[in-house]
Parts: C-alpha cells; structure tokens; sequence
C-alpha cells in the first residue's frame, strides 16, 4: 500500500492548493445533468427586412421588439416543415431537407468552464466531415463540391459536400432585442442565399465594406445601420462600429465544426456585429491554396493514408480532413497529378491556432448510429474584448444551429431565443459539478 502515499499526498495538495481542479469532460456523468429537448427549424429566407415588412403579419410587434414566441409558440416543427418546401420564402427548397431536428441539450459548469453536450440525429446515414475539395482538372487546381444551395449544385453539376456544425450564439443582455428575436437580429436581406444579393462589385464599392476589406454580406447586427430597416449598405463608421463593441453590444458565434475544428478537438470562436467576425488570434483553420503558385499548399502523405490525393469515390468512406503532423506532406507538384485529383481546400491545425480565436480548445463530436454527440468546454470568465464572459450568478440568451445535410449559409436549422444560468434563473439551469 505504501507506493500509493505520495500520488495521494499530492493529489490532496493539489486541491487544498490551488483553484478548484476543471472536470474532465470525459468524466463528468452526464446523466446527473438535466436534458432539455429543443425543436430547431428551418427559416428560409425569414429575414429581419421581411419579418418587419408587412408581408409578415406580426411586423408590427417585431418591430416593437416583441417576442416571436408571442404568436409562434410550439410552433418551430410546423413552421420548419412549411418553410423547407418552396413557399414565398423558400425560392430553392432542396430535396428531402428536413424542415426540423430535435437538439438534446446539457449543460454543466464548475468554477473554471461551462461544459455543453448535445445530440442531434443526421439526415444522413454518415457523419457530415468532408468539406468542398480542390480538384485537379488536367491544368489548374479548382474548387470543387459545394453546399446543397449553391447554384452549380442545384444544376447537377458537381456533388453536394458540406461540412456538418453546430452553433452557439450568446447575448449578455446588451444586444436590444436578442432575448425575444435571437439569432433573426443577424439574417438580411442581401446575405449569401438571402433576396436582393448584391454583386462582389456593389459590395466592393461600399463603403463600411471597403473599410473591413470584406466581399459579400454575411451576419450583422440591426444597430451596425443607420436606417430603420437596418440595410446591408447603410453601415454605420467604424468609430461607431468600435464604441458599440466596447460596450458589448456584439453576440458570442462559436461553431463546432466536422471538418475543419473537430479533427483537432476544437470549436472556432467568433462574434457578430458589422459582419460575422472571427475573433482576433487564429483559427484552427487555414487555407490550403498557395495564392502565388495557385497550387495547393499541402497535400496527403502517401505513407499514413495510402494516397497523395483522394477520389471522389472516397468520400463517405474515410476521413477526409488533412491535419498538420498528421497526414499532410508540402504539396510536390511534379508527383504525377491526373484529372480528378481530390485535395482539401483547408488544412487544420490546432498548433497554429492561437489567442481570442482558439478559446474553444476541448471541444468533441463523435458520430455513432447516426447521431452527433458534442461535448464542448467553453472557459468561464474570458477577458478578450470579443468574448461574451459566461460567469457564475448570471443568466443569457442563447441561440443554437445545426448545420447538416450539406448545407451551409441559411440552409441550417435555428432555435427561438433560450436563457441559460450559471448558478441563476433561466430556461436551462446549468448543472454546478461538484
Ligand atoms: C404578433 C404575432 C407575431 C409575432 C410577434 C411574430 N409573428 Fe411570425 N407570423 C405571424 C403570423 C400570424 C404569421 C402568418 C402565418 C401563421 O399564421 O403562422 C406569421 C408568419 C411567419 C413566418 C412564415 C411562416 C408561414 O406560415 O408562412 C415566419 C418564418 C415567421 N412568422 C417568423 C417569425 C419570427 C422569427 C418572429 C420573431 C422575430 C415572428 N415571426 C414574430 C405572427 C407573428
């Protein structure tokens, strides 16, 4: 017995010492911890210039800030299997999209993180981890496989491929109007597959855009714009853009995703207010295509996966991702390439991920008998200045996504506002490990 004394002695010293020690997820016993059931669905093109258009009959309280719950209570599976056939606002419905996903959500804290697990089934009878790939087309390296909306996908032209996520926005109560119309708050018109898309030139010649140095309109929030309708291109100066950071008013985005985090145990971390941003640092995700050469920066080492580059018969079948100090060699481009050649459009690392954007550093999926279940530790009390802190005694409101079946942009399904507590009042009271 005595060679256990000192593991024991040090054990106790460490608890007595320090913080409390973090739980490790892998342990925590999830079945201690309360599930809540939430229906997320399908929106459409239900964007916040068309909820406050008098197209939608309840614009009037929208537009006072009501809540969507107010008249659509219990309604998301309804609702979802309406939008996700062609309907007004669903001018491209692609076949056999569920119009809703039932999320499984747990949620535990201790002093040190919050600790997320979620279960959500798949459309498909596969996990959703490839992502479009570059293809070699006898001369040049191209993009190739796209997301189930896209136009060259719809045609029949190449194969849906997209990579399954799954998303948390969180607001502290300093975003007007998230706690009763969530996530909505970010969807306009003129986003990618939203009405009224503005071409890369319009946007290019905007100036809030020309100024972020971004090309097309992605999430942002209604109090970045100087009209009442919040239009893509009445963006306010980015002095005012910066003092509404400084004040908080932006949403927490974090994003599991199967390609391009989950292979390194990670979640991405970014927030909303201009545009959807990423948080500052870097992401565990970077491109694979060299801008100077156009040839791919990386591709599979032989040695580990049997091939230098895939085909697309490979896909479903293996994992796809290509991780650094895994299975990745410098791309040689004298090795033989023929038509068709298959390498992925990002490579993933979790070394070169780093400051505010690598904040979600244990974060896990595992697909097993068509279900996703994602444990994810968010650090409590973050201090970036593009971090919503989750503290002890507070409660917020929380938005969740799926991304699945192929589909990325609006083709995703969303949950009406929720509030979650630390320790306080809410919807969902988080679970303090002992
Ligand atoms: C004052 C009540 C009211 C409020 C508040 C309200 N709506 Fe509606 N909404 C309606 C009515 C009524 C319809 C017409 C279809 C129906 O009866 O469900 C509708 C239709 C819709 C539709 C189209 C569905 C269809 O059947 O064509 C969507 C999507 C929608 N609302 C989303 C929202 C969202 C998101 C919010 C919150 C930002 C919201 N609504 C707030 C009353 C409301």
């Amino acid at each position: 017995m005595k060679r256990f004394k000192l593991p024991l002695a040090f054990a106790i010293a460490a608890v007595l010492a320090g913080p409390a020690l973090a739980a490790d997820p892998a342990t925590i016993d999830w079945k201690g911890v309360p599930a809540k059931t939430l229906t997320l669905f399908y929106p459409a093109q239900s964007t916040y210039q068309w909820l406050n258009s008098s197209e939608h009959p309840g614009a009037q309280m929208v537009k006072t800030g009501g809540a969507c719950v107010t008249c659509h209570k219990d309604a998301e599976e309804k609702l979802g299997n309406k939008l996700v056939k062609a309907n007004k606002l669903e001018p491209t419905p692609v076949d056999g999209k569920n119009g809703s996903v039932q999320v499984n959500v747990q949620i535990a804290y201790d002093n040190e993180n919050a600790y997320f697990r979620t279960q959500w089934k798949t459309r498909n009878n596969y996990p959703g981890e490839a992502y479009p790939f570059l293809r070699f087309d006898g001369k040049e390296w191209k993009p190739y496989g796209n997301q189930k909306l896209a136009a060259a996908i719809r045609k029949g032209e190449q194969p849906g491929i997209y990579e399954d996520r799954f998303a948390i926005m969180i607001d502290d109560g300093a975003v007007p109007n998230f706690a009763t119309q969530g996530c909505w708050l970010t969807c306009h018109n003129g986003e990618r597959d939203a009405p009224k898309q503005p071409t890369t030139a319009e946007v290019q010649a905007n100036p809030l855009y020309q100024a972020i140095k971004k090309n097309d309109v992605r999430k942002y929030l209604p109090s970045t714009r100087t009209d009442a309708l919040a239009s893509w291109d009445k963006g306010r100066s980015l002095d005012e853009i910066n003092k509404i950071k400084a004040e908080g008013g932006f949403l927490d985005l974090i994003q599991w995703r199967a390609h391009r985090s989950n292979p390194v145990g990670m979640a991405d971390d970014g927030y909303v207010l201009e545009f959807r941003n990423f948080d500052a640092g870097k992401n565990p995700f970077s491109s694979n295509m060299d801008p100077k050469s156009k040839q791919p920066k990386f591709m599979y080492d032989e040695k580990k996966t049997g091939k230098k580059a895939l085909a697309l018969d490979d896909i479903r079948k293996m994992p796809t991702a290509l991780v650094r100090g895994q299975n990745e060699a410098p791309f040689d481009p004298n090795a033989g390439w023929k038509e068709g050649d298959l390498v992925p459009q990002y490579i993933v690392s979790r070394e070169d991920a780093a400051g505010s954007a690598a904040d979600n550093k244990n974060v896990k999926g595992v697909w097993k008998d068509g279900m996703w279940t994602v444990v994810w530790v968010r650090p409590l009390n973050l201090a970036n200045p593009d971090d919503k802190a989750l503290k002890e005694g507070k409660a917020y409101n929380f938005g969740f996504a799926v991304h699945d079946e192929n589909m990325t942009s609006r083709g995703h399904q969303v949950s009406f506002p929720v509030t979650v507590g630390f320790g306080a009042k809410a919807t969902i009271e988080a679970t303090k490990l002992k």
